[in-house]
């Protein structure tokens, strides 16, 4: 247990986010495969804290029934009206005692999706180190507008006191350092501090940043940690900031995986979520969007245009023009181009899913290849098995799926309906254009169509003087000619 163990993170999220316009509470859009207030949890996990609290106010039910989703140790207060920040981790520390609780207690908003750990951990340790009752995470901003602004003093540099921008003079307006709403606090000294916070401001709220002056009047120390990269505390207000967190946490997430040797060819289009993991040499291509658990295996090549989500790619393979969801593609198998993976496809190693096929619930075994227009739906393929172009599985009788069991080593012809449940044995041959409704025995070949019966000099007869009358009679008399 690290020694800058918090006893506590607070997360604030009980506000509505009246500016996303939207009938999504706020916290809960989504970047990079995760929610606002989901970015903010995993982070304050990477601290260990011992509770880990959520104050939701605004669209409570549905806020904390996505937490117990994502977190099922995370505990939620409730914060009846917003009342200000302060107001709100007050409710906060009373789900941990009416009097606080001992060690350090961090307090994050949760719409600030770009905060790290590390950063996190950071403040943690300066708290810690400095012998802090209250540090402040702030961060210098090329545009402090809206933003608590930090005032320190002239001579010995300590942080004073934060003033909110609704409520400061034009000289600290002109300040660039900023509050980013992130603090580390002694948990005693915060509940006793929460309890003298008044509301005499211009938003009539009790304010977070008012515990400071109180703490330092008090004569406690209050400090500072400087964020290294201001972009990491953008608070998330309306859908233009909401873009733009979702292009810079993209960037990092890229970086990440060009760092550890994987190929993106084109970041700009290219779009992963938080969960996705790669092995070495994988290859991403130019429009390309990997989504949850996806993992590209050691030199696989995806893409362009490709949508994969929670697919497991095998080392080797090759995935074109793809879209594939809850499916595993085997080592060198390929894939594509315009081929739709549906849930439950497993295609083995060196397998191939061609052109224009659609799979669904279907295993496929090692060197088999469905290449051209087919539909493959319900259904076990064996090794080395070639399946027509242009076939269907034909699944549903309108009312249940059925299943269909190919064998290893089979050729099945051409315009092929297997007509579920049936059975193909080991090796079996079947001819082009048939509809297969019952089993075929291994080793043999099954035909079922129509005879073809050719009725001669029909067109003479039926459409003479036809373009086509013309030039059949043209081969005919040549041949007669050359008898
Ligand atoms: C707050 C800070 C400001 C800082 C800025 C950083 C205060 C008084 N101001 O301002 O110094 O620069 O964050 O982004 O703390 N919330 C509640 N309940 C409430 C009020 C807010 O849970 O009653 C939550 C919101 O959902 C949000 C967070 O607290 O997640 C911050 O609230 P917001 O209104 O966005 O604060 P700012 O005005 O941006
Ligand atoms: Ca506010």
């Amino acid at each position: 247990m690290s020694a800058n163990r918090p006893a506590a993170v607070v997360v604030l999220a009980a506000g509505e986010g009246t500016r996303m316009k939207s009938a999504t509470p706020k916290v809960l859009h989504e970047i990079s495969g995760r929610s606002l207030v989901g970015h903010v949890v995993a982070a304050s996990r990477e601290l260990d804290p011992e509770h880990l609290v959520v104050v939701v106010g605004h669209a409570r039910e549905q806020v904390a029934a996505h937490l117990g989703e994502i977190d099922a140790e995370v505990r939620t207060a409730v914060q009846e009206q917003q009342k200000g920040t302060g107001h709100a981790v007050r409710m906060g520390l009373e789900q941990l005692g009416s009097s606080g609780i001992d060690g350090t207690v961090v307090v994050v908003c949760g719409d600030t999706p770009l905060l790290t750990g590390d950063t996190l951990a950071r403040l943690a340790r300066t708290h810690a180190a400095d012998g802090n009752a209250c540090t402040v995470l702030t961060a210098e901003v090329p545009d402090s507008t809206g933003y608590g602004r930090i005032v320190r003093d002239r001579d010995s540099g300590a942080v004073t006191a934060i003033v909110e921008h609704k409520d400061a003079t034009d000289a600290q307006r002109a300040i660039r350092e900023i509050n980013s709403g992130v603090f580390a606090f002694d948990g005693r000294l915060l509940a006793d501090a929460l309890g003298k916070v008044r509301t005499d401001n211009s938003q009539g709220e009790e304010y977070l940043t008012d515990v400071l002056g109180i703490l330092r009047e008090a004569g406690h120390r209050v400090g500072a940690a400087v964020a290294a990269d201001h972009r990491e505390i953008l608070g998330i207000n309306n859908r233009v900031q909401l873009a733009e967190a979702r292009r810079l946490l993209n960037v990092r997430l890229l970086e990440r995986a060009m760092l550890g040797g994987v190929t993106v060819v084109d970041p700009a289009s290219t779009f992963i979520d938080v969960t996705v993991t790669f092995d070495q040499d994988a290859v991403v291509h130019p429009g390309t969007q990997l989504l949850g658990t996806t993992h590209l295996g050691e030199g696989c090549e995806v893409g362009p245009n490709s949508r994969l989500a929670d697919t497991v790619v095998g080392a080797g393979a090759r995935v074109d023009n793809t879209v594939a969801e809850r499916a595993e593609v085997g080592e060198g198998a390929t894939v594509g181009p315009y081929t739709y993976l549906r849930p439950g496809t497993r295609l083995g190693p060196k397998a191939k899913a061609g052109a224009y096929v659609e799979m669904k619930n279907a295993v496929v075994g090692e060197g088999t290849k469905v290449p051209h227009l087919s539909y493959v739906g319900d259904a076990t393929i064996g090794e080395y098995t070639n399946i027509g172009a242009a076939s269907v599985f034909v699944n549903y009788d309108g009312e249940s799926k059925h299943h269909t069991t190919i064998g290893s080593h089979c050729r099945t012809g051409s315009d092929n309906m297997f007509v579920a449940p049936v059975t193909v044995g080991d090796g079996a041959y079947t001819a082009a254009g048939s509809v297969i409704t019952k089993d075929v025995p291994p080793g043999s070949l099954a035909v079922a169509r129509g005879q073809q019966r050719n009725i001669e000099g029909w067109v003479a007869r039926k459409r003479p003087g036809s373009a086509a009358a013309q030039a059949a009679s043209a081969v005919t008399e040549q041949a007669d000619g050359e008898s």
